[in-house]
């Protein structure tokens, strides 16, 4: 391979300014198609507003976000999610008195639970199915689609929230801490999950875990104070003594 690997997702000078503080603050930042990257950094870093300039929740101060070679920084989420760029998100936002098959066609056809009743009742078409059943046994959910959201575990329902991301067939996965607040067991669970996903799926993870993202990922990215701090393979990374100080020693000061 001569040549190097075609970015799909490329930020260039990329701000997020709330009021006088820089949250975000990115000189440059690469990901190739079929990567797996981590964003770590300690708490306030910037992590989940670089997502968010990412995805469009929110519109960058300025710079220029590219996704699969065009300039998405002007698009609104809905146009970037069409492109393929899906998320999670920390806090869990299922319906929990339904199950996981209508959680899913929720997702599927971008419906709130309040208009269900009126648009969501008809029966999954034979491809909302497909997609549906592909998403939920990447996620080990496969024997659980009747299961009512509200009785399954943290864990499972943290699974079914990676489900409703996949059955968007996204081709930029971003995870917002996928693991905060589950067992070992359930982490375990969650790194499987990741690991297995096909590699035409470009993965970026936040992650507190270190132990965790380092063992999932090609590259890491720390951030501090809004900016990149060192960008490196996990083995440098877990080495770096500028990455041991800022972020060990802020996440044991959050502990
Ligand atoms: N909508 C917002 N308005 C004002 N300040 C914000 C907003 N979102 C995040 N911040 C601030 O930006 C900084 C980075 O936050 P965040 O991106 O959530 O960090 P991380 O995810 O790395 O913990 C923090 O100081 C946070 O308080
Ligand atoms: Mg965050």
């Amino acid at each position: 391979m001569s040549n190097p690997p075609k970015p799909l997702l490329d930020l260039t000078a990329v701000v997020m300014q709330f009021g006088a503080l820089r949250a975000v603050d990115v000189a440059a930042m690469s990901i190739a198609i079929g990567e797996r990257r981590a964003v770590i950094g300690p708490n306030g870093a910037g992590k989940t507003t670089l997502f968010n300039t990412i995805t469009g929740v929110l519109r960058p101060t300025s710079g220029r976000i590219a996704f699969d070679g065009h300039d998405i920084t002007r698009q609104l989420p809905h146009r970037r999610a069409k492109l393929g760029i899906a998320r999670t998100f920390q806090i869990t936002n299922l319906f929990p008195t339904l199950s996981v098959m209508d959680n899913m066609k929720l997702a599927l056809r971008g419906l709130k639970p309040r208009k269900f009743s009126m648009f969501g009742d008809g029966a999954l078409t034979a491809e909302e199915r497909s997609i549906a059943e592909h998403a939920l046994g990447m996620t080990r959910l496969g024997e659980r689609q009747s299961a009512i959201v509200r009785d399954m575990s943290y864990g499972e329902q943290r699974q079914l929230e990676l489900a409703m991301a996949l059955s968007s067939t996204p081709r930029l996965l971003l995870f917002d801490e996928p693991a905060a607040g589950l067992s070992p067991a359930e982490r375990t669970i969650v790194a499987e999950i990741v690991r297995s996903l096909p590699r035409d799926i470009t993965v970026v993870l936040i992650e507190h875990d270190m132990d965790l993202a380092l063992g999932l990922v090609d590259y890491v990215t720390c951030m501090y104070e809004g900016r990149v701090l060192v960008e490196a393979s996990p083995a440098e990374i877990r080495s770096n003594a500028t990455v041991q100080d800022v972020y060990l020693g802020k996440a044991r000061h959050h502990a």
